[in-house]
């Protein structure tokens, strides 16, 4: 490591001196009473928390923009930006206070670094850097989807790798073997649209405005799995793979031919038909991938692994492979800052902490190479 950590490698501005972070500060490794602040401002929701040992969470917060993206039908990535920048101060005090700790008790600070919106990520990025000069304590990069599986940490006690991981979102969807808490292999995703775009374009093309997964989720208890026979796209060369925009052009054609034609739609029956088409994608992949690379357990994240139909045909289905699964509380499925002061700590366990040089990136697989942060 370099005696110094400057705004960037390449700079040797003199001005930029008293912008260092001490190496002796930046060297120390946590332990189960350090204190990470967490931010999250990847997409719609600006969140901060405060999570001590990688796995109690003191605080965590959530401001959610899902109201004002609403009206648009999606996530208008400017607005969020100019809204993160509004509000993440703010959310910032409130879980310091109701952390019941002051900025001096901070031991390093963890943002997301990628992937996301790039206006969106920066405003956290940015914030979290200034934090951790004034304070001067370590600047931890986390990588979302790496922290949409560590949520699991903060409930299942014990729970270690190696497993598989399964990430279904509004913008990811795929299969990852976690050989250590840092050691990510992709080994299928999806080839276009995530899982949960096909829920919230469903949702929007019946009325039901943005993010649709949930709604859909509570209507498709009333209805039946095969009330509308929907594709599941199979795509060629790697069977982990999946395709979700045949199934989303499927579903907003049949609601636009019903409206022509003046035919009534079973709303029910077609939110739990694409619920258990999503389900029958990802689903059989996900045991799968656990038998052929010899996992024996499955470990489940996102937004969309809140959905009632996936959860519970996971569960059978893991069950009948004697798969051991875990999912996250629908409370941690979701955005959120805890996540991300996990996955920190296990980030900084590993020596991977980033200088003021960090930048952010919109895509990243999620087995980067960590020595690529701070080129
Ligand atoms: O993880 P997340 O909060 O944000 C991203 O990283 O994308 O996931 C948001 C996605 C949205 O597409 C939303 O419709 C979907 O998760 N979602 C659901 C459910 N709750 C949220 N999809 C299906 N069933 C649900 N219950
Ligand atoms: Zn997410």
């Amino acid at each position: 490591m370099s005696e110094t950590h400057l705004l960037s490698n390449k700079n040797t501005d003199q001005n930029f001196a008293s912008l260092m972070i001490n190496d002796s500060e930046v060297d120390k490794k946590p332990n189960g009473k350090s204190i990470v602040l967490a931010i999250e401002s990847s997409c719609d929701e600006t969140a901060v928390a405060v999570v001590q040992g990688g796995s109690k969470v003191l605080s965590s917060e959530i401001a959610s923009q899902t109201e004002m993206h609403k009206i648009y039908g999606g996530v208008v990535p400017e607005i969020a930006s100019r809204k993160h920048i509004e509000v993440v101060e703010g959310l910032t005090s409130v879980a310091l206070q109701n952390a019941g700790i002051s900025r001096n008790d901070i031991d390093a600070v963890a943002v997301t670094f990628a992937p996301g919106l790039i206006g969106a990520l920066l405003v956290g990025l940015n914030y979290a850097k200034g934090i951790a000069l004034s304070l001067n304590v370590p600047l931890i990069p986390v990588h979302h989807i790496r922290a949409h599986i560590a949520s699991n940490y903060l409930v299942h006690e014990g729970l270690k790798p190696p497993f598989i991981g399964l990430v279904a979102s509004g913008g990811h969807t795929l299969l990852l073997a976690v050989d250590d808490y840092t050691e990510y292999r992709v080994i299928g995703s999806t080839r276009d649209d995530a899982a949960g775009e096909a829920f919230d374009k469903a949702a929007r093309a019946l009325g039901f405005g943005y993010p649709g997964g949930s709604v859909l989720d509570k209507l498709s208890s009333d209805g039946s799995f095969d009330a509308y026979p929907l594709p599941r796209a199979k795509v060629d060369g790697n069977p982990y793979d999946m395709s979700f925009s045949g199934l989303k052009t499927a579903i907003i054609n049949l609601i636009h031919n019903s409206k022509q034609k003046g035919i009534e739609i079973d709303i029910p029956g077609l939110a739990a038909s694409i619920c258990m088409a999503v389900s029958d994608t990802i689903v059989p992949r996900a045991v799968a991938a656990c038998k052929e690379y010899n996992y024996s357990k499955l470990c489940v994240a996102g937004g969309v692994s809140a959905n009632s139909v996936l959860r519970s045909e996971l569960y059978r289905q893991t069950t009948e492979a004697n798969i051991e699964l875990f999912v996250p509380p629908i409370s941690l499925c979701g955005d959120n800052a805890a996540m991300i002061g996990s996955q920190a700590y296990f980030e900084w366990m590993s020596g991977n902490i980033a200088d003021m040089g960090l930048n952010a990136f919109a895509t990243l697989p999620a087995d980067y190479d960590h020595q690529f942060i701070s080129k």
